[in-house]
């Protein structure tokens, strides 16, 4: 008897996991055959290949608009034609208007208030509330925050030149430093002390390794139900509540004294302190401290991991970094420091910077929910509700038709003459649409900073440890190298 009830709890099992294994063939759509219980992520959980190259593989396999895969048991739909993936973003974005991460308030309430888990209408007047905090007006007055954690960085550079530098150690540091100071209103001093209790704070928001935190990781973005049936919480517990901890007493402290920073929790609060102007959205003290964590978790590895892989790219590439150098010593002697104005005037910088982010798009695809049953008009496709939409940036990034020879770190791709050859949709290391990223104008000013205050006065070479090419970590889902990230520093 027992061997029966064993079957059919195998056979119930066997069913729904691979009940959905059919939707694609049902709807017409070319797809990539599913491993059972992994779809077209096997690789991905046996760590035999880093996401960066299985979605560049899947993207390159399928020469269709789009094509469907199935990531565990879930259809995905992939939507390679830049003309779809407007409609997605941008045209029709009332209808795909959340993230698929999962979201449980009882289970992680920070992570479920951040703007990037919120929902619908949450999601709407948060982020109306929240966008006037980062226009360019805000990010000046943030200026001198900014400019003493890359004065910092300099110092901190200038300590190991005529040696080797491990250099995504050195801007995790400038990057914690920056947010600290912006989003939490204190001296972390990353840079300065060798130990940093919000550097391990840090550490432990951004692991991504151990078994269990990788699973988590998973589970939010592939496997949004086992979030509920385990009550799994994406954010560090003690991590989060030593952020909130700092929050809520820089808050204390400031009222106390009547300090202002112009920075970035000044602008929270004083979001909260016109809440009775604006009736839709309760900005109460969890939701103001999850959005600070948020920009934690946000703009940390992204910002750091960004300058890296720039600085490697410089030292491989030196006639690009003598070429900058040149442009920041330059514009340095006009303006007499790097202000604002400044920093904008600098045309090979931001070059240089865009053609970093299309090699190393840190979020290697972008995804989206559709809303309700969606029709892509021209094409016949029809998806159904809760199907999932992902945008695959690596693919477009490395697409020869759209960027020759894709391997070459070339920031004449984005010349004045050259950028507006670029076809729209094929660029989107920052997502694009209403919910691209919030922070863009703060990490590109924050990377800015860092670079030239870096290459004004020290030149980057690959040292004899650097790997080249990079080889990816296949347990980490964005674009990080295995091992360490050596530099030769030289003061010049
Ligand atoms: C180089 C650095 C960064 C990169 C490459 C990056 C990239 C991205 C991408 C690709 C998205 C998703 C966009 C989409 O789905 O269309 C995103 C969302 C977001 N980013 Fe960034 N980001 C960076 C830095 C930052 C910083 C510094 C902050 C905060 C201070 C930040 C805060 C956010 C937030 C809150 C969202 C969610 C927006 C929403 O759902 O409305 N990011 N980012």
């Amino acid at each position: 008897m027992i061997f029966i009830y064993l079957a059919c709890f195998l056979l119930l099992f066997y069913y729904l996991l691979t009940k959905n294994y059919g939707y694609w063939k049902s709807k017409n759509v070319p797809f990539e055959k599913p491993v059972f219980i992994f779809g077209s992520f096997y690789k991905i959980v046996t760590k035999q290949q880093h996401l960066f190259y299985r979605i560049r593989e899947i993207y390159d396999n399928f020469k269709t608009p789009y094509c469907g895969i199935y990531i565990f048991n879930r259809p995905h739909l992939v939507v390679r034609d830049p003309q779809l993936i407007k409609k997605v973003l941008v045209k029709d974005f009332d209808k795909f208007v959340n993230h698929q991460i999962a979201s449980n308030e009882k289970a992680d309430a920070l992570t479920y208030h951040g703007l990037f888990a919120s929902r619908d209408q949450e999601w709407k007047n948060l982020r109306t509330k929240l966008s006037p905090v980062f226009t360019s007006g805000k990010m000046k007055l943030m200026l001198p925050l900014i400019q003493e954690c890359a004065s910092d960085l300099a110092a901190c550079v200038e300590k190991h030149s005529g040696d080797k530098i491990e250099i995504r150690d050195v801007m995790k540091k400038y990057a914690v430093d920056i947010i600290s100071s912006c989003a939490f209103g204190i001296n972390a001093y990353c840079l300065k002390n060798e130990k940093s209790e919000i550097l391990e704070v840090a550490t432990k928001l951004g692991d991504f390794k151990s078994l269990i935190r990788n699973f988590v990781v998973f589970s939010y973005f592939f496997a949004p139900k086992l979030v509920d049936i385990f009550r799994l919480s994406l954010l560090d517990k003690g991590a989060s509540s030593y952020l909130i901890d700092v929050f809520n007493n820089t808050l204390k402290e400031r009222k106390k004294r009547g300090i202002l920073r112009n920075d970035l929790i000044d602008l929270l609060n004083n979001l909260k302190q016109n809440e009775s102007f604006n009736e839709n959205y309760k900005f109460d003290d969890l939701k103001m401290a999850a959005q600070a964590i948020q920009f934690f978790t946000a703009g940390n590895e992204t910002t750091s991991l960004t300058l890296a892989f720039a600085l490697y790219e410089l030292s491989l590439n030196k006639d690009v970094q003598d070429r900058l150098r040149q442009e920041v010593r330059e514009t340095f002697d006009k303006h007499g420091s790097f202000t604002y104005e400044a920093i904008q005037e600098m045309t090979y910088l931001d070059m240089v910077l865009n053609e970093a982010l299309r090699k190393y798009p840190l979020t290697i695809f972008l995804d989206r929910g559709c809303e309700g049953t969606y029709n892509f008009e021209d094409t016949g496709l029809t998806i159904d509700k809760n199907v999932s939409v992902l945008i695959p940036v690596v693919g477009l990034h490395y697409d020869p038709e759209y960027y020759p020879d894709p391997e070459k770190f070339d920031p004449e791709r984005f010349s004045p003459e050259n950028k507006n050859n670029i076809l729209p949709y094929t660029y989107l290391p920052f997502g694009d649409g209403p919910r691209s990223c919030i922070g863009q104008r703060f990490a590109l000013l924050v990377s800015k900073l860092a670079l030239v205050y870096c290459l004004k006065d020290f030149a980057f070479d690959v040292s004899e440890t650097t790997k080249v090419p990079l080889e990816l970590d296949n347990g980490i889902p964005f674009i990080m190298n295995k091992g360490n990230l050596h530099l030769n520093v030289t003061r010049l």
